[in-house]
């Protein structure tokens, strides 16, 4: 072979094995990616009830949901797909109309023998899966070096994807090494979990005790441990924050902690990727506050959120508006009920702390750490808390996450 041609050889081999590479990487996708897109004709439909119909096996069945008779999955799903006329069972964002939070007969009878109290594994994804049957329960906690085979996330601009930062993530992930929550927890097969939400509705309840009873105890932002440990408790497993919400002193970091951070915008990862790797942080325009410049934790304990979770609590969960999957008005969910929303995927039980703010007493304070009173509430540009608290409240009502402070 001449050169010329051993060399266009090689490039072809190069080009049919990228392709193999990059074609089985998609074939990946499916494992907890976008179900196949299934098209419906308008009005009745389709369905073959014994199987997951694909593109290619629809046949026409009529559904036929009477009151009270709670439908498969997959009833339920052609029924959100047709619209309200069928599902009616349903609200506009698929979850059931009514929810009384009754165990399903599976689960009462998967726990039968075990002592109150004890840890049932499973239960959030089967109570959650009861009223919303399009609940996925796979989707990871943390990104890790496959990341790019998240086909939901793949596709978005943060804080709904990772699109245009795969470089950076790559480069974080590699010096952060670590990307599950730790042997022990990890190697637990029934995990609790509990959200502690920064909300003043915490104050003087002594639910220390209880806090750290959970085996994952999740905490927001700058919320402090020290001085309130007897209504928060002391334990910390993961602290979630993003730049501006990050705690700025580093003596209030608590050991043993991971560093969960949460990206909203594209310049976060370029936080981020500072303070894994201790740089000077120069430029801090384009946030809007001050910023952490000093993370004291070092790359092991640094975790980078999942962003599929801010996803799906927006346009799955609460039904904020897609705008194009860009970030607009009102259609970030807050922290805390991302945070949830990675629970319900990734603990067998789940239990919320300090969230929502009782509004006949604007005296009481908005926060457990802070004197600001709950009257000083801004109108938000970027979430849409009522709307939020509308999910919330499904989950506590349905008793997929039990809320200690009974605020939701
Ligand atoms: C519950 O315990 C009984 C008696 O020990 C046993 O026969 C049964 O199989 C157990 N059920 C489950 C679901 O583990
Ligand atoms: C909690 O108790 C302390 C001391 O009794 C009191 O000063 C404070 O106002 C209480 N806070 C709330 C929110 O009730
Ligand atoms: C929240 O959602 C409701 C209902 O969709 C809408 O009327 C309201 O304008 C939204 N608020 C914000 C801040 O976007």
């Amino acid at each position: 072979m001449k050169p010329s041609h051993k060399l266009l050889f090689v490039l072809c081999l190069v080009l049919v094995l990228g392709y193999i590479y990059y074609s089985s990487g998609k074939l990946h996708l499916h494992v907890w990616g976008q179900k196949p897109q299934i098209e419906l004709e308008p009005t009745l439909i389709v369905l073959n009830i014994s199987q997951r119909p694909t593109e290619v096996d629809l046949e026409p069945t009529l559904i036929v949901l009477s009151e009270g008779q709670r439908p498969t999955e997959l009833e339920a799903d052609i029924a959100l797909t047709v619209g309200q006329t069928v599902g009616s069972a349903y609200d506009k964002q698929g979850f059931l109309q009514k929810l009384d939070g009754k165990l399903p007969a599976e689960l009462g009878r998967q726990y039968v023998n075990l002592t109150e109290g004890m840890c049932r594994p499973g239960y959030a994804a089967g109570m959650m899966t009861a009223i919303y049957p399009k609940f996925m329960k796979p989707a990871p906690m943390f990104l890790d070096r496959n990341f790019k085979r998240l086909a939901k996330v793949s596709n978005y601009l943060p804080p709904f994807g990772f699109k245009t930062q795969e470089n950076i993530i790559d480069n974080i992930l590699t010096t952060t090494k670590y990307y599950g929550l730790g042997q022990d927890l990890d190697g637990l097969n029934c995990k609790k979990c509990v959200i502690v939400g920064n909300g003043g509705i915490l104050s003087n309840k002594s639910l220390g005790p209880r806090i750290d009873d959970y085996d994952v105890v999740v905490r927001l932002n700058e919320a402090p441990v020290n001085g309130f440990s007897k209504d928060v408790g002391t334990k910390t497993t993961m602290r979630i924050t993003y730049p501006e919400g990050a705690m700025q002193k580093s003596e209030s970091y608590e050991k043993d902690s991971l560093f969960v951070f949460s990206a909203f915008k594209p310049l976060d990862f370029k936080w981020l990727k500072h303070m894994v790797y201790n740089e000077k942080l120069r430029v801090t325009e384009g946030f809007w506050k001050s910023v952490a410049r000093h993370v004291p934790r070092k790359p092991k304990e640094m975790r980078i959120l999942n962003p599929y979770f801010i996803q799906e609590a927006a346009f799955q969960f609460i039904g904020l508006p897609l705008n194009n999957g860009l970030m607009g008005k009102g259609n970030i969910p807050t922290l805390g009920t991302v945070a949830i929303t990675m629970a319900l995927h990734n603990c067998d039980e789940v239990a919320v702390a300090g969230f929502g703010y009782d509004m006949n007493k604007p005296y009481l304070p908005l926060h457990y750490y802070e004197k600001v009173k709950m009257s000083a509430i801004k109108e938000s540009w970027t979430h849409n808390i009522s709307k939020e608290k509308e999910f919330l409240r499904k989950l506590v009502k349905a008793k997929v996450i039990a809320d200690l402070t009974n605020g939701i």
